[in-house]
């Protein structure tokens, strides 16, 4: 291989290139300031929920083409391309994203390239950040100009991350110059044909916030459907099944329910938003407002279908609730609607208890003060309503009839239309869903 490459943060994204590029052949190495985590990398042991990592991670590590460090000065001295995946989350009570650590990697690695090198940023950032760390590189590095920036953004979903890594539906540089062009193409060549856009920073800064807010927008949509379903009386499931025919529009992502969370969807619309002010552009995604709107309505109406079924307040009442990650198959809880749901609740009054299939460490670091079940029939013992708002298989398999045996009465709100309303009617549930009579 020709290029030996470094990783700079281990998130869910870092490590999942990191591990996947030393599976297609390279040497890597992967860099985190969290000495815990570079240990526990280290071992092969896995610091998230990402299903089929752990065994490309294994493989990377015992083969000694991949491991982990702390020292930038080890980092700078190792590689030749140096993938930057550290994370640019939601400013605390602003829209705008916090690019500090993304400074702050450059900063940390800059010093120590001497000799050619290439920085690729992969991290999702405010159109315009490419541009600034160009500069910020070429003053710092002793390479001069010879270290140069790439920006190169990921699509990958969680849950899927090793397959979307590997077989992604198209890559997209920004670069500057033809030699950075040539670096990146060589790189990802083990690939085999993926579809390749080669374009300017701005442009390749946009495409990636531009993807998620389409996703955003078309969750939005059909979720704004259900809202006109619940007061017309009409079905948002058949709805959005009869749109799903029609090629123009497609099924994917017009799943009706609770609605988007987690570490990118909500806060790179705000951000986008934010950036769009910034540049004069405001009015151009004021639309994005009302998806994310649209978006934070779906958890307050689940709380009220919740409450109704409580007979008007949730004083003395139990609520046995399914799901805590943002989605299933993740046991990210950043900005998850099942989470917000089940706070809520318990904050008017009722008593919850939640199980997850994976996410229950991580909640129970976040709120110690909820109360957690052992299995999704622990969650729903004594429950007088019982919540489905992540859709894991689990849930989905669950017999109504073993579940009925153990609540306090058999009602169920389907926060994500995942389950068979029939089904569970038949074994004489009150079935209620979001969008549907
Ligand atoms: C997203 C993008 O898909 C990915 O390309 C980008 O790199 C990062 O952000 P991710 O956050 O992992 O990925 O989740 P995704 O699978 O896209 O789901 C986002 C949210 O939308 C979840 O909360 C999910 O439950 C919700 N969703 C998705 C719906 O409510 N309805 C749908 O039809 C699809």
């Amino acid at each position: 291989m020709p290029y030996r490459l470094t990783v700079i943060g281990t998130g869910y994204l870092g490590i999942t290139h990191a591990a996947c590029m030393a599976d297609l052949g390279y040497e890597v190495l992967g860099l985190d300031i969290d000495a815990d985590k570079v240990r526990c990398l280290n071992n092969g042991e896995l610091p998230i929920h990402e299903p089929g990592l752990e065994p490309v991670l294994r493989r990377g590590l015992d083969s000694g083409r991949l491991r982990f460090t702390t020292s930038y000065e080890e980092a700078g001295a190792f590689g030749d391309v140096h993938f930057v995946c550290v994370g640019t989350p939601q400013k605390k009570g602003e829209y705008a994203a916090d690019v500090s650590y993304i400074d702050a990697a450059i900063d940390s690695l800059a010093p120590h390239l001497d000799r050619a090198s290439l920085v690729v940023g992969k991290s999702t950032v405010p159109v315009g950040t490419a541009s600034r760390l160009a500069d910020r590189l070429a003053a710092l590095a002793p390479a001069g100009e010879q270290a140069e920036l790439a920006w190169n953004p990921e699509f990958l979903r969680e849950g899927f991350a090793v397959q979307d890594t590997l077989h992604p539906d198209r890559i997209v540089l920004g670069v500057r110059s033809e030699r950075a062009e040539k670096v990146l193409r060589e790189v990802y060549e083990p690939l085999g044909d993926v579809p390749m856009v080669v374009t300017d920073f701005p442009t390749a800064e946009l495409v990636k916030t531009a993807a998620n807010s389409f996703l955003a927008t078309k969750i939005s949509f059909i979720n704004a459907m259900a809202e006109v379903c619940e007061a017309a009386h009409a079905d948002v499931q058949q709805l959005s099944l009869a749109l799903s025919y029609d090629d123009r529009i497609g099924g994917r992502y017009l799943n009706p329910g609770l609605g988007f969370g987690g570490g990118c969807l909500p806060k790179d619309i705000r951000a986008f938003m934010a950036r769009a002010g910034e540049l004069g552009a405001d009015q151009a995604l004021t639309f994005l407002r009302e998806v994310d709107a649209i978006n934070m309505r779906r958890r307050a109406r689940m709380v009220d279908l919740a409450r109704e079924l409580a007979g008007g307040s949730f004083h003395g009442c139990t609520v046995g609730v399914l799901g805590a990650a943002f989605k299933p198959n993740s046991d990210d809880i950043r900005d998850s609607p099942a989470l917000d749901v089940a706070v809520t609740i318990g904050r008017q009054g009722g008593r919850v208890t939640i199980y997850d299939p994976i996410a229950l460490d991580n909640v129970r670091k976040a709120h110690p003060q909820l109360a957690y079940g052992e299995s999704a029939l622990d969650a729903v013992r004594g429950a007088h309503v019982v919540l489905l708002l992540t859709e894991w298989q689990e849930f989905l398999d669950l017999d109504p009839e073993a579940l009925g045996e153990v609540v306090a009465t058999r009602k169920i709100v389907d926060g994500r239309n995942a389950l068979d309303a029939e089904a569970w009617r038949s074994a004489g549930w009150h079935y209620r869903a979001l969008g549907r009579p």
